[in-house]
């Protein structure tokens, strides 16, 4: 019996009041309340075991400089092994701040100013700003859709570019928002395009956790596991187990060369090591946090059906990309014809917020939405019916 069933995530935490981006800064910037179905985080409790774990650190009076201990690598790397049959050493492995971070320094660290990196739309918007921001340029290879909303690479147009001269590609994988789990054959394909040209690959892993069975998750590293395999994973527990407000990260990467470069540039850029309450809740969260995330998949699982079901119900148009992966649902409402701004407005009339699709690409999120079903279900139901009354009214 794992005594975080169903009962456990139902019921609804307060969070209003804690300066929360989900719930209160959107309250101060719409000035008024609006149910959050927005930002990746979770209305979820965390498990106990790690409340516990920074508790009992934060009664400690001193806060002084501290290291990661050996125990916290140790942890996160017998997490791999046993969830993900990944088998890495501690010296494959470095800390970072948070995941978006590691990507900025990535794209700083192997490639020049104006070198082109390539992204694959509609996909997470701080890939947009890590790239641009550092002076380099955004290369776009969208993704290909089909009428379920299911996508998939474009690699032909992926060769296209890496021949004209890509550096680094990004991936998202799985990906948000498509909701899809890249298959090892789609993986793969990618892979052997970067060898023949020369590019480097970055993986963002950080939905890892969330891949529905029958699916799996396949890690960018078990593309090559030699030591000199151009291949950089970035991931945190920050979504896996909804600590995004301690911020920590880790990159992976079995390549030495690579691993010392990613370090040195983050030194430079001041980054020298973790927080306290980070630290202590990862490591409790790797060691002990089995039970609380194998009763929150059950839960999301259950919650991506409700979301299928009952979006077909309500607006038997919309379509919704096949939920593979991710707590966060890609809504196609282009049947209904809004723009995405209108439907962000209309939605807002009806007391609710969802990411706006363009947040993901201007022209591959318009038309969409995208919502996250990390809270109670009864908060999904009430999201859904609001939605149904935006589009309809
Ligand atoms: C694909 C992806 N990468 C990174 C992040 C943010 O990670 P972090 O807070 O560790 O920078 C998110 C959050 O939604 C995400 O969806």
């Amino acid at each position: 019996m794992n005594r975080y069933d169903f009962s456990f995530f139902d019921q609804p935490v307060d969070r209003r009041g804690t300066d929360c981006d989900k719930w209160d800064v959107l309250k101060a910037r719409e000035g008024r309340e609006l149910l959050p179905m927005w930002v990746a985080d979770m209305d979820f409790r965390a498990a106990e075991e790690i409340s516990e774990a920074v508790l009992h650190r934060a009664q400690h009076p001193v806060y002084g400089y501290t290291e990661q201990p050996a125990s916290a690598v140790d942890a996160m790397l017998a997490f791999y092994k046993r969830r993900h049959g990944i088998a890495l050493n501690k010296d494959q492995q470095a800390l970072l701040p948070c995941v978006v971070s590691g990507l900025r320094q990535a794209v700083c660290t192997l490639t020049a100013p104006g070198d082109k990196v390539l992204i694959q739309t509609p996909v997470y918007g701080p890939f947009f700003d890590s790239i641009r921001q550092n002076g380099r340029e955004v290369v776009e290879n969208p993704l290909v859709r089909d009428a379920d909303g299911r996508y998939a690479m474009n690699l032909n147009g992926m060769e296209k570019a890496f021949r004209a001269g890509v550096k680094l590609a990004i991936l998202c994988n799985p990906h948000n928002p498509a909701a899809h789990a890249w298959t090892r054959e789609e993986l793969a394909a990618v892979y052997a395009l970067c060898i023949r040209y020369g590019v480097m690959l970055a993986a963002d892993e950080i939905h890892q956790d969330f891949v529905y069975k029958p699916g799996s998750f396949i890690s960018a590293l078990s593309l090559d596991e030699s030591e000199d395999a151009n291949i950089v994973v970035f991931t945190s527990a920050g979504k896996t187990f909804n600590l995004a407000g301690l911020q920590q990260g880790v990159l992976l990467t079995r390549n030495r060369k690579l691993r010392s470069e990613l370090i040195a540039s983050l030194r430079s850029a001041g980054v020298v090591g973790g927080n306290i309450f980070a630290l202590t809740a990862t490591e409790a969260a790797y060691r002990s946090g089995d039970e609380w995330l194998d009763g929150l998949l059950a839960y999301l699982d259950a919650a991506r059906a409700l979301v299928k079901r009952e979006l077909a119900q309500r607006l038997p148009e919309a379509v919704m990309s096949p939920q593979e992966a991710t707590y966060l649902a890609w809504i196609d409402l282009r049947a209904y014809g809004y723009t995405t701004e209108e439907l962000m407005e209309r939605t807002h009339r009806q007391g609710v917020a969802f990411t706006p699709g363009t947040f993901f690409g201007s022209k591959q999120g318009e038309g969409f939405l995208r919502l996250n079903f990390g809270c109670p279900h009864s908060q999904t139901s009430d999201a859904l019916r609001r939605l149904e009354k935006a589009v309809k009214s």
